[in-house]
């Protein structure tokens, strides 16, 4: 089992990592605490993975909630039903959440845990690629509002992160392909290396190899954590996790929660965000085609859809939350390995590029 941690003082965790810790039996015995536990997952992990987390759990009394699976029901109506199945089941503070799944049942379980008697611990044990390397660590927690994705939600840092990188072998081509949009992230936003060793080494990503995985999940968990502990609520630094959201917000929103996965969205942003460095002088041109070769030959979309107008784009991402006075923040590229946020950019430059299709 390898180990980082995530540093924030009293607060700091471990993220463990490795291959098959779902069958190590009592691997989070030191984070449960004595009272109850509820594992939340959903209709396409349970049958899969529930039975070797209560296996893992002992002889725990462990209460479960199966919800429904999609984006689409990243909502508060789904978080009543975690709220409901607490309170009937008589879960007190010392209750501890078991997020077991994708993005969206972390997020979920997380804010649920964020909110329940004003907030109660919890644990992430990520079954996505996009879950192991990005939306389990860090405490962002949400649902999505009709007006906006992840609009709803509350910072609460989990108490470990468990990832067992064997769930990866059941994961669909599609979303696998997803997740590594958000490693090729990390590697745009900080590390020039690790985007060379993407370049390198994506067929063995793409053939989910042990070696390739739990390097690719590593170096975006260490980068993730150092990123989140030296600006845990996003005053600064932290907003450069964000590459390619703005434009890829508003290209989810915009097509209906769950009709194109968020890395797939991400991706596009993240060519969007490369072309805009571009115009702007930042980024050779050779480097944003770089970029958008890694992504293609991740098996990621590099072109926006046709259906959405300029205004549509400037709409949707004025809601985004790193806007300011109604001002659109762009994360951008000074290099590969180095970004920058910035609200001082020329707009025509960003209209030409919301116009390109
Ligand atoms: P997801 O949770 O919808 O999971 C994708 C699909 O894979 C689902 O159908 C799920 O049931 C299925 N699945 C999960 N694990 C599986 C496995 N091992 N084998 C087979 N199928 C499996 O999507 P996601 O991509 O994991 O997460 C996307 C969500 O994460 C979005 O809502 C996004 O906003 C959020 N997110 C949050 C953060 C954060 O910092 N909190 C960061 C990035 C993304
Ligand atoms: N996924 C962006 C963040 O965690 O800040």
């Amino acid at each position: 089992m390898h180990r980082l941690s995530l540093d924030l003082g009293e607060r700091s965790y471990p993220i463990l990592f490795g291959r098959g810790l779902l069958r190590v039996k009592d691997v989070l015995e030191p984070y449960l605490g004595r009272e109850g536990v509820l594992v939340v997952t959903n209709e396409t992990v349970a049958p899969l993975y529930l039975n070797d987390v209560l296996k893992m759990l002992g002889g725990r009394k462990v209460d479960q909630l199966v919800l429904p699976d999609g984006e689409q029901y990243k909502t508060l109506d789904t978080l009543n039903l975690i709220f409901n199945t607490l309170l009937e089941k008589g879960h007190n503070r010392g209750t501890v959440l078991l997020a077991l799944g994708g993005g969206v049942i972390g997020d979920m379980t997380g804010f649920a845990a964020a909110c329940y008697q004003r907030g109660v611990d919890f644990i992430q044990i990520p079954t996505t690629l996009l879950a192991q390397v990005d939306s389990s660590v860090g405490g962002k927690t949400a649902v999505n509002h009709r007006l906006g994705k992840n609009m709803i939600g509350a910072f609460h840092q989990p108490k470990a992160v468990l990832i067992d990188i064997n769930t990866l072998k059941t994961l669909p081509d599609r979303e696998f392909k997803s997740g590594l949009a958000e490693v090729i992230k990390y590697s745009l936003i900080i590390d020039r290396e690790f985007f060379a060793w993407l370049e390198e080494n994506m067929q063995d990503l793409l053939a989910r190899k042990d070696q390739a995985l739990l390097y690719a999940v590593e170096v975006s968990c260490r980068l993730k954590a150092q990123v989140v502990s030296a600006d845990e609520r996003e005053g600064g630094i932290r907003a450069i996790l964000n590459l390619g959201h703005t434009f890829g917000h508003a290209i989810e929103t915009h097509q209906g929660y769950g009709s194109w996965l968020h890395g797939e969205a991400i991706a596009v942003g993240m060519v969007m965000a490369a072309q805009m460095s571009g115009l702007m002088g930042l980024l050779t041109s050779s480097d944003v085609g770089r970029i958008e070769n890694l992504l293609r030959a991740a098996g990621l979309p590099v072109v926006r859809p046709e259906n959405i107008s300029a205004q549509q784009f400037l709409d949707l991402m004025a809601v985004d939350k790193k806007a300011q006075r109604g001002i659109i923040r762009l994360v951008l590229l000074e290099s590969i390995g180095t970004a920058i946020v910035s609200a001082d950019y020329d707009r025509s430059k960003l209209a030409a590029i919301l116009e390109l299709r």
